[in-house]
Parts: C-alpha cells; sequence; structure tokens
C-alpha cells in the first residue's frame, strides 16, 4: 500500500536561465536554460536523489532550493511558503532551517577556522545557546557525526583533517541548527568507497535522529539506489523519470534512465559501461545528424536515445506523464517497453500528495 505524505518542498514549474559571454574576447552574450520548467514535490522525512550526469542542472536545483540564486521563473514552495517572498525575520529562519553541504568541504569551512568555530559560528550567528552550552552543543555533534573524542577535534583546522573527516564537519556544521531540509551537494564524490559509505550512514543516521528531509543530488545512481527513497533522474535541465528507488533501478522507463543503469558496473562485466560510453562518443560525433540537445522542439534525448523515432520525438517535446502512481517518465514509448505493459495513468499522483513506501 502507498504512502501518502505532503510535500515539504515544491518546485512549481522552475526556470532557470544564466547570461553567459559568448566567447572569451566576444562581446555578445547568450543564454543557457539549466533548469526548464521544473515541477518536483520532496516528501517531508524523505532522502530524495536528483540524478544526472554533469551538467544536467542539480546544483541549480541545490542553489535554488537554498536561496543562493532566485529562479527565472516559477515558484518555489518550502514548508508552505513561496521562498522568492521570504524578507527579514522569515528569510532569517529559513536560512536556519535550510541548509546545504557541498562536494567539495572547503565550501562551507574555512581554513582559517578551527573546528569548535566553525561548526559553532551557525549558534552564534542565530542566537542560539549560551558560550557554555553551545561547548556541549558542538561536542554532541561532533560525536553524532564520529568525530570522537571531539575535544580532539576543536583546536584543529580543516587542513589537518581527511578529506572524510572534513565532510562530517560540515555535516556537523550543517546539522547544529536543527535544520528541516538538508541539500547535500556530491558530498562524497571526493572521496573513495569506504569512506563515502561511511558518510551514507551519517545521513541517515541524521535523519532518524533528527527527522530531516534531504535532497541528495549525485551523478552515481549507485550512490543514490543505496541512499534514497525516491529517485529524479534529470537531462538537460528537464525531469526525465521520477519515482520510488526500486521502482526506477528494477524498472526504469526512460531511455537514459536505462542508460544509467546499464553504466553500473557489475561483477566480471564491462561491457555495459563501453555500451554508455558509445552513447556519448556518438552524441559528440553528431549521431542523429541535424538535430542537437539544444533544439527547443525535440526530446531533449533524441539524439543519444537508441529507441527514438523521428516523429513524434524530433518533432516536439514529452511530457511528463505518470505511468503508474508515484511514477512518472518524459517518454512518448514509456508505455511501450516490451515485458511490461502498463498503461499511461494520467490521473495517478496527482494533487499535491506523494507516493512512496511499502
Ligand atoms: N553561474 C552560472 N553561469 C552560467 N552558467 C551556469 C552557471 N551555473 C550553472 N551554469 C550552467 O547551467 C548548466 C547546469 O549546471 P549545474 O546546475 O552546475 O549542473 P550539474 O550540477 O548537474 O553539473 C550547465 O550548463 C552550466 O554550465
Ligand atoms: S521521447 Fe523518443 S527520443 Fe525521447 S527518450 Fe523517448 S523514445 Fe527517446
Ligand atoms: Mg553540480
Amino acid at each position: 500500500m502507498a504512502v501518502e505524505q505532503e510535500y515539504i518542498v515544491e518546485f512549481q514549474g522552475i526556470t532557470k536561465r544564466y547570461k553567459t559571454k559568448q566567447s572569451l574576447f566576444g562581446r555578445g552574450t547568450k543564454e543557457v536554460t539549466a533548469l526548464e520548467d521544473l515541477d518536483l514535490g520532496i516528501c517531508r522525512g524523505e532522502i530524495f536523489g536528483l540524478v544526472g550526469e554533469s551538467g544536467s542542472g542539480k546544483t541549480t536545483a541545490g542553489r535554488l532550493l537554498v536561496k543562493l540564486e532566485d529562479p527565472t521563473e516559477g515558484s518555489l514552495v518550502v514548508e508552505g511558503t513561496d521562498i522568492n517572498q521570504l524578507k527579514g525575520r522569515a528569510l532569517r529562519e529559513f536560512r536556519r532551517k535550510v541548509q546545504m553541504i557541498f562536494q567539495d568541504p572547503y565550501q562551507s569551512l574555512n581554513p582559517q577556522v578551527s573546528i569548535f568555530e566553525a561548526v559553532c559560528e551557525p549558534l552564534v550567528i542565530h542566537g542560539i545557546g549560551t558560550p557554555d552550552t553551545r561547548v556541549d552543543m558542538v561536542s554532541e555533534m561532533l560525536s553524532l557525526v564520529g568525530l570522537s573524542p571531539p575535544e580532539d577535534f576543536f583546536h584543529r583546522f580543516p587542513h589537518q583533517l581527511s578529506g572524510g573527516q572534513r565532510q562530517r564537519v560540515a555535516i556537523a556544521r550543517a546539522m547544529i541548527l536543527r535544520p528541516s531540509l538538508l541539500v547535500a551537494d556530491e558530498p562524497t564524490s571526493m572521496l573513495d568507497a569506504s569512506i563515502s559509505a561511511q558518510i551514507f550512514n551519517i545521513l541517515l543516521e541524521m535523519r532518524e535522529r533528527f527527522g530531516v528531509t534531504i535532497l541528495f543530488i549525485t551523478h552515481s545512481l549507485a550512490a543514490a539506489r543505496y541512499l534514497c527513497d525516491r529517485l529524479g533522474v534529470i537531462y538537460k535541465g528537464r525531469l526525465m523519470e521520477l519515482g520510488p528507488s526500486g521502482t526506477l533501478i528494477s524498472g526504469p522507463r526512460h531511455p537514459y534512465t536505462q542508460a544509467l543503469i546499464d553504466a553500473l558496473p557489475k561483477f566480471g562485466q564491462c561491457g555495459s559501461v563501453v555500451r554508455y560510453n558509445t552513447l556519448l562518443e556518438r552524441e559528440r560525433e553528431g549521431f542523429k545528424e541535424g538535430l542537437s540537445s539544444g533544439n527547443a522542439r525535440c526530446c531533449p534525448f533524441f539524439p543519444r536515445c537508441r529507441r527514438g523515432e523521428e516523429d513524434p520525438c524530433g518533432l516536439s517535446v514529452p511530457s511528463l506523464e505518470n505511468l503508474a502512481p508515484g511514477h512518472m517518465v518524459r517518454c512518448y514509448f514509456a508505455s511501450l517497453v516490451p515485458g511490461q505493459g502498463v498503461a499511461l495513468d494520467t490521473d495517478a499522483g496527482q494533487g499535491g500528495k506523494c507516493y512512496y513506501g511499502t
């Protein structure tokens, strides 16, 4: 039976465009669309994985959510409030309850600030606790992220720690404010596999203990599979497939999700990785000549798609359709995957609810 919950976050028709210089010496500007008409809800208490290759718009989505930037179009609603409208006290409270950790912990840790000061600083900024109680709060949080005994770390500096320890400090600094929402942008992509697993377990522990909702951004479907309740697969700024992790991993319906799964290393097999790389090669060589993925009139994945047909894929952008409750796919042929035969259900999963769980 599906579990039904309200969303804590709603991206409502979010588009983000950047203006960039045409070339190093050129005077003209061109526009890059990092996110295109993104509609996405994240449920309270879930770990939601946003998965896609480099340049697909994942970090942009995270930066908009913590209000480091504003959208070009659309509304971003957090706990029922459009964050574009936030000012003064309400904005300050938003900054407390929504936190972000980055791929490189140095983005949140000042190299010249001790670990104690780094973790304590948010408490001081938000006027939480007294000098004495803050020591206890920092100790407790460092212990929770596995930096123990905490006093041994108080006077160290980021450069005296390993990469994994620095990421633990970044998590402690973010979680000391007991946020309701944490954006984790590729937090383990600079770490090796065993250290990454430890960081995942800390994030799971944070969700368990504090009920924090996590937007986990990653290029790795393997990482997302381990950690996330639901996944959104994003490609060139558009959501391509959305659903429970198990459903997407075991029964992907979008050719891009399928390609990402094919690229997952399997025991004694490297052919699938070669197949995925071949797709990339074909795109670079101008596969399906005359159409680029920048063509606004065609499916963004058409230049790389093995299943695509000129009509309709090359002529218009498919919309994100419900395939089953909570499972949405942006592909004209999503319901025609051989051997699966689930009909399109345009009513399921609508109405401000999300469906995941048992
Ligand atoms: N500040 C910026 N100025 C111009 N272009 C940007 C900026 N930030 C991101 N982009 C562009 O937006 C697209 C999405 O970037 P990003 O969100 O960083 O993707 P991802 O995190 O998935 O790698 C890319 O084409 C990137 O070059
Ligand atoms: S709509 Fe067509 S081109 Fe796009 S992913 Fe589906 S089959 Fe491929
Ligand atoms: Mg990124």
